[in-house]
Parts: structure tokens; sequence; C-alpha cells
């Protein structure tokens, strides 16, 4: 029963997204006794959301307020759903809109009449009174614009890497249309009284018995910047509110975020901070054998707090390489999962 709904959750191409070692994740846990669980790094929310499916009381957080929503809509939200006349109210929203995204992203990532959609469900979102169905609907509209962007990210301008697949040639409407269905389906109450924060991880001071890390990792070799790459959508989520847009910039894409995850001191360093603040529970950290800190650098920052560590080792290939891993082949790399108890 439990696969059965944890396969319901729409399926992502988030980079870092888990969804194909969830089997892993859930065999490292499904023997430990606990009730509930923080997701610090959340990402697409697929973990939370297999958790929620083990009947755990779920705290989701990422510091990416598109991500924060993914969880309200998903893990927070038990019961809400966005039936089909309010789909089409949204597509069709008749007032007037600001038409920031027609104006701003011109001829960068979508058609003029695409921009013009985009700004009528933004706005037509605004105007929804119920936070879940907001929620709802600004998912599918960020998996929708996702679906339509050639390799489903916003790090380049035009339509180089169009490849003809279904996906770029079904309608942005369609597109929203079907995210809506695969996220309504989706929807489960687990009987838990859900949380979605939007936080810095390094701010959250929530306890649970069960500490999920799954950072950006650190490499060297390529840069793990999400805003980069999804600061189109993640724009989207706030209505760029606060963002500051760089204007010079070919993607207008806006200043990322700054995150400790960038360096590989400032990993360390928030590794330690956050095992520190969280000894008292259990601990599973992802990370990547190409990433740093080493297997053995992270396994004495463990032991630090925690009596026991197990590593599990899984064999993985990443589908989101850089030119230059692919030239290496290096993109084979060992994923690991740390649990310390
Ligand atoms: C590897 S991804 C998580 C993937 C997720 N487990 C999944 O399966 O989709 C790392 C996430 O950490 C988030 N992040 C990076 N720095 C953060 C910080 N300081 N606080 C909170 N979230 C952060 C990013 O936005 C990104 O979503």
């Amino acid at each position: 029963m439990i696969e059965t709904q944890i396969q319901k959750y729409p399926p992502t191409r988030f980079m870092g997204s888990k969804q194909s070692i969830l089997p892993n994740i859930r065999e490292a846990t499904q023997n430990l006794d606990f009730l509930d669980v923080i997701d610090l790094f959340s990402g697409s929310g697929v973990v939370s959301y297999m958790f929620k499916a083990m009947g755990k009381q779920v705290y989701s957080n990422d510091f990416m307020k598109m991500n924060s929503i993914f969880s309200t809509a998903l893990i927070e939200n038990n019961s809400i759903i966005l039936t089909d006349p309010e789909v089409e109210e949204l597509l069709h929203y008749p007032h007037q809109t600001d038409g920031f995204i027609a104006k701003t992203f011109n001829g960068l990532y979508f058609s003029d009449e695409e921009n013009h959609l985009l700004d009528r469900v933004r706005f037509g979102i605004k105007a929804v009174g119920d936070k879940y169905k907001r929620a709802i609907a600004m998912t599918a509209l960020i998996r929708a614009a996702i679906k339509k962007r050639p390799r489903g990210i916003f790090a380049y301008t035009g339509d180089r890497y169009n490849d003809g697949r279904r996906d770029l040639k079904v309608s942005l409407e369609d597109h929203f249309r079907e995210a809506v269905n695969t996220i309504n389906r989706a929807v489960f109450n687990n009987g838990k009284n859900n949380l979605s924060l939007c936080e810095d991880a390094m701010k959250v001071s929530l306890k649970a018995q069960v500490i999920y890390m799954d950072p950006p990792y650190f490499s060297p070799y390529s840069d793990n910047d999400y805003v980069r790459r999804y600061h189109f959508v993640e724009g989207l989520a706030c209505d760029w509110d606060g963002l500051d847009i760089q204007t010079h910039t070919k993607t207008k894409k806006f200043k990322s975020y700054p995150s400790p995850f960038s360096s590989r001191n400032g990993a360390i360093n928030a590794f330690d901070i956050l095992l520190k603040r969280f000894r008292s529970s259990i601990i599973l950290i992802s990370y990547s054998s190409n990433s740093l800190p080493t297997r053995e650098e992270m396994l004495s920052l463990l032991y630090r707090y925690k009596r026991h560590v197990d590593v599990i080792s899984i064999d993985y290939r990443y589908s989101f390489a850089n030119h230059r891993q692919r030239k290496t082949d290096n993109n084979k790399v060992k994923e690991f999962l740390f649990l310390g108890y």
C-alpha cells in the first residue's frame, strides 16, 4: 500500500531529486522507531512524500519558495484538490494583468502567447482564497513551465536544446491541466499535521526524531546553484517579490540565495553546526562520492556527535551531468546514505 502511494508522487526532473533511490532511503529507515521527521532540504518533496506515506509526521523545509510550495500542496495539504472548473477559470482569468512576465522575459524562454498565459494564471492564482488550492495551482504552473522548457532549466535562453520530444509539443495549457490532475491524484491524508517550511536550514529550530539532510552536493567541477537553473520558476513562486533581477544578465536571473554549501569549508562547517544541533535525533544524510566533504570526512564529522554510523552505498548515474563530467564519464558516482544514531 505504501508503495502504491509513493508512486503517485508526480514524476520530477528536479536536480538532485532522490526519486530513484527512494527504496534505499525507505529501507534504511523502515526499521527505525520514529514518529516524526524533518526533511531539511526537501527539493522536489519526493522524500517528504515517502515519509508521509510511511505514516510519519513530516516537516518539510527548503529555502526556495517553489519547493516549499510543492510541499504545501502535497505534504501539508491532506485533502484539498483543485477542480476542473477552477482550472479553467485560472486559464481564462478575465482581468487585466501587469504583464510582468511578457515584458521582462520577452523572447527569452517562451512565446509571447505563452508569456501572457503565464501572467494570466499568475494573477488568477493570487485571487484564489484557499492556501492549498493556490499551492496546487502554482505547483502545476511551475511543472508546466519546466516541462515546456528544453532540459527543464532556465540557465540559458532561446530554444537551442529543443529535441522535439512530446513535452515540448504539448501546449502550456494542457501541461497545466495535466499537472493539476497528477497533483490532485497524489493528495492524501496520513492523519498527521504535516508542515511545509521555507527557511534557511541553518535557522530551522524545530526538532524531530529523525532528520534527513540532502543539501546541494559541493564539487569543484560543477556548480550546485539551484537558483541559477530555476530562477524563472522560483521568481514565479515568489511573484518576484523582493527579488532583485540582475537586468544586465541575458537570462534576467536574480541574485542567488547565499548558501554555505557553495564551498568545501562552508559545507563542512554547516554539517558540523547541523549535526551538533540535531545530535539527539537520528540523522540520515545523502551525499555522493564525487562531492566534498569526502566519505571519510563525513564519517569523522558524524562520529563527533553519534556513536554509531552506518554507510549505505548505492550505484547511481546522474542524469544531470555537465559537459566536463560527461567527457570523463565521472558522472557514474556512488550515492551514500550515512545513518547516524
Ligand atoms: C539535493 S537538493 C534536495 C533534493 C530532494 N531531496 C529531492 O529528492 O528532491 C538540495 C536542496 O537544498 C536546498 N537548499 C540549498 N541550500 C539551502 C539552505 N541553506 N537552506 C535550505 N535549503 C537549501 C535547495 O534549494 C535544493 O532544493
